[in-house]
């Protein structure tokens, strides 16, 4: 059953406090990206004949699929991180400024080995912290939940890092990183942020910022969205999103976070008494796995709290829906590969498009024949064997 709450403390400009969105305003993010030798902008891809279909104006896709060759956007986030606390690092030991902002061009700046940087994940942020942490020569250690599939663990592995998989789910995992790293001198490197542990996971979300400016640069000349769909695990992304859009002369852009049924920890923070970080009760065994979290981002909270107009949840059946018709495209739209959290805007989009009882969301949203929707694939086939056997049934 696919559920959905307008905000009562959306601010059409919204007044953050200057240390939730310092980072943010930073202007070497996109410099550092361009660093990497695999940066390249990711497509924003249109789907005409789907928004035909769904009842839309128009589909605008971007395609995180293509990202730095590991499948998700997550990297973005990790590489910028990681690049800012090895720059302060090594200011702090003396190194001049123009030799710390060599990091990814000059292997000689860092010694190998000498930091471990460590993190909770449902695979990708932690693909990502593993990636950073091989371009530089130095270790990772990642913990995953329980059940994360052989393949996601494989990917991760592959970057030369430690894999721990515990016993419990994403939450268990996220305790279980912290508390080994203080143990172990270890740098937590984590997109989900608590009480005391707020810089790094700023970074992070600002690194974010790289992919709503690829936006922005291919949007010159198209109709600009009316309607952006976010995918909410910790907020991270959805954070970014809510800055960026708010930020960008975008008046009237309305921003939907979608969220699994069974790991809606946004929609029930939004829904509590005052609007506060709220733990989700669900059993967070959705497919949609990068979106399995279960408390938001206490960092990225507040800049959601106040930039999102709707949050909406969906069932794994309409993640489905949406994997297929991607991978099955209509008419002449080009094909997308997207994994279950990659899939899961296309698949609110379908539900506000198709279920009865979301007649009043989409009025909300202003979601008619006319509108430009903007979605995010944030992930391709990162399971290939779950891929395969949802890609088997035409939509
Ligand atoms: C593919 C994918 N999409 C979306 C998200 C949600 O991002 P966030 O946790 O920053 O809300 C994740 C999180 O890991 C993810 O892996």
């Amino acid at each position: 059953m696919c559920k959905y709450v307008n905000n009562p403390y959306r601010q059409i400009d919204p007044a953050w406090e200057k240390e939730d969105c310092a980072a943010f305003k930073r202007d070497d993010i996109r410099t550092v990206h361009q660093m990497l030798a695999e940066y390249q902008p990711t497509p924003l891809v249109a789907l005409p004949a789907l928004a035909e279909r769904l009842g839309v104006g128009y589909i605008l896709v971007k395609d995180e699929s293509h990202r730095f060759g590991l499948k998700a956007f997550k990297a973005l986030g990790s590489s910028y991180a990681i690049y800012q606390f090895l720059r302060d690092q090594l200011l702090a030991s003396g190194t001049p400024l123009s030799k710390c902002e060599d990091v990814y061009r000059d292997q000689d700046v860092i010694e190998p080995g000498g930091f471990t940087f460590c993190t909770a994940t449902d695979v990708n942020h932690g693909r990502g912290v593993a990636w950073s942490a091989r371009k530089l020569r130095q270790n990772a250690v990642i913990y995953v939940p329980a059940e994360t599939v052989p393949a996601r663990i494989e990917s991760i592995r592959a970057e030369g890092a430690e894999v721990i998989v515990t016993d419990g789910n994403y939450d268990d995992a996220v305790e279980r990183a912290a508390e080994d790293a203080v143990k172990n001198g270890w740098q937590i490197i984590s997109d989900n942020s608590w009480v005391g542990y707020v810089e790094i996971p700023r970074l992070i979300m600002a690194g974010y910022l790289t992919l709503f400016e690829e936006i922005e640069d291919a949007l010159s000349g198209v109709k600009r969205p009316e309607v952006v769909i976010i995918q909410g695990g910790v907020g991270a992304l959805a954070a970014a999103a809510a800055w960026h859009f708010n930020q960008t002369g975008s008046t009237g852009i309305r921003l939907a976070a979608v969220e699994p049924v069974d790991a809606d920890c946004l929609l029930a923070s939004i829904s509590s008494p005052g609007g506060i970080p709220t733990v989700s009760q669900g059993t967070q065994k959705s497919i949609m796995a990068g979106l399995n979290c279960g408390k938001p981002s206490l960092a990225a909270w507040p800049l959601i709290r106040s930039g999102f107009d709707m949050f909406m949840t969906i069932s794994d059946d309409y993640c489905i829906k949406a994997m297929r018709s991607y991978y099955y495209p209509s008419g002449d739209d080009p094909r997308i590969i997207s994994g279950e959290s990659g899939a899961a805007g296309l698949g609110a989009l379908m539900a506000l498009c198709h279920e009865m009882s979301l007649a009043a969301a989409r009025e909300s949203l202003g979601l008619d024949s006319r509108s430009t929707v903007l979605l995010l694939n944030t992930e391709g086939d990162t399971d290939p064997v779950h891929f395969s056997k949802i890609i088997k049934e035409k939509p």
